[in-house]
């Protein structure tokens, strides 16, 4: 009985590990082609990449949403960096996103996908979202898919890459880090429209506090009214603060780390290579007024999902 079990033992053993190895080499393989697009998109060239880069301005002229009198096309642009990924909740977050963005004059949406390749959904969703964009995507090594690591560093430095290849000393803009688990008030990006070097203002239901700001003394920040890990050089969320576009192309090494970084030190991190804390642009009354909130959106329960498809038609949601 016992040398009946250890022959077949032995007979199934190598058959395993030929599985193993062959299932390791798979995901290296994989892990490898990502490793190459993360550092070109660290070069900042994008077309070097097998990325359809698309860039569609939309229909109705943006000047049309800005109040009368004022000349929106002299505005500098806002460039807003959305790193999204496919989950449940995905289409409803781009959609509330969309909805505000869409009143903003002179606006640039930028979404960077964390895929191998452009989703048919978002893909659909910009064509008929009636802003201007530009889809990218980049998918994060799995490596770096764990919990404590800090998220979306690939994408938003896609994002720099972008801009850093296609705009120039010509071009007016400010950059600024919209997450889509954020909302938006519409007076937040008339705040950071003036930016000219780096800005900052308070973000709403952050940090476990109903809201964390920089501290301002006679028109400078002097510190940080924070709840977690106060001795970070810039306590600050990455909704906190927008960046002048001149001071992304003048710093083109400036991105957002992988190597070494902690999750919440992605923003000080950032900012250490452009800015000092002295030179901040407090917006917001002096930081006094909540324009931005930290909202996320609350885990959806899908636990009556069926496993197979059961419906008639295929819904995307
Ligand atoms: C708006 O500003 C642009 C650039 O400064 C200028 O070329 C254009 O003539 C202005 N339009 C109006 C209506 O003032
Ligand atoms: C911010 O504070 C400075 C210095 O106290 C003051 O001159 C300025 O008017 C304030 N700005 C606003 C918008 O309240």
């Amino acid at each position: 009985m016992k040398s009946i079990f250890y022959t077949r033992f032995f007979i199934l053993l190598p058959w395993i590990l030929i599985v193993i190895i062959v299932i390791d080499i798979d995901t290296k393989r994989l892990s490898v082609r990502n490793t190459a697009s993360f550092y070109l998109s660290r070069l900042g060239n994008v077309q070097q990449q097998r990325q359809v880069v698309r860039t569609t301005r939309s229909s109705s002229s943006t000047t049309s949403s800005s109040s009368s009198g004022s000349n929106a096309t002299s505005l500098p642009v806002i460039y807003a960096i959305t790193p999204t990924y496919s989950r449940a909740v995905q289409k409803a977050e781009l959609t509330r996103l969309a909805n505000t963005f869409r009143q903003v004059p002179q606006f640039h949406w930028i979404v960077v996908e964390d895929s191998n390749s452009h989703t048919e959904l978002v893909s659909r969703f910009l064509a008929r979202s009636g802003l201007r964009y530009t889809h990218l995507n980049v998918f994060t090594p799995r490596r770096f898919k764990r919990t404590g690591m800090p998220r979306a560093t690939e994408q938003r430095n896609l994002a720099l890459g972008w801009l850093r290849g296609h705009r120039s000393v010509k071009d007016k803009g400010v950059v600024f880090f919209a997450d889509d688990d954020n909302t938006y008030s519409l007076a937040l990006f008339e705040e950071m429209r003036s930016t000219r070097r780096v800005s900052v203002w308070p973000v709403g239901l952050v940090g476990g506090r109903r809201y964390e700001r920089p501290l301002v003394e006679e028109g400078k920040v002097v510190g940080w009214y924070t709840g977690w890990k106060a001795d970070r050089p810039f306590a600050i969320d990455m909704a906190g603060f927008a960046v002048n576009l001149q001071v992304i192309l003048s710093n083109p090494r400036a991105l957002f780390k992988r190597r070494g970084a902690k999750p919440g030190m992605q923003e000080s991190d950032f900012l250490k290579q452009i800015t000092k804390v002295e030179d901040l642009e407090p917006k917001a009354k002096n930081c006094t007024q909540v324009l931005v909130w930290h909202t996320r959106t609350e885990k959806v329960n899908l636990g009556n999902e069926p496993k197979r498809q059961q419906d008639s038609v295929y819904i995307e949601v």
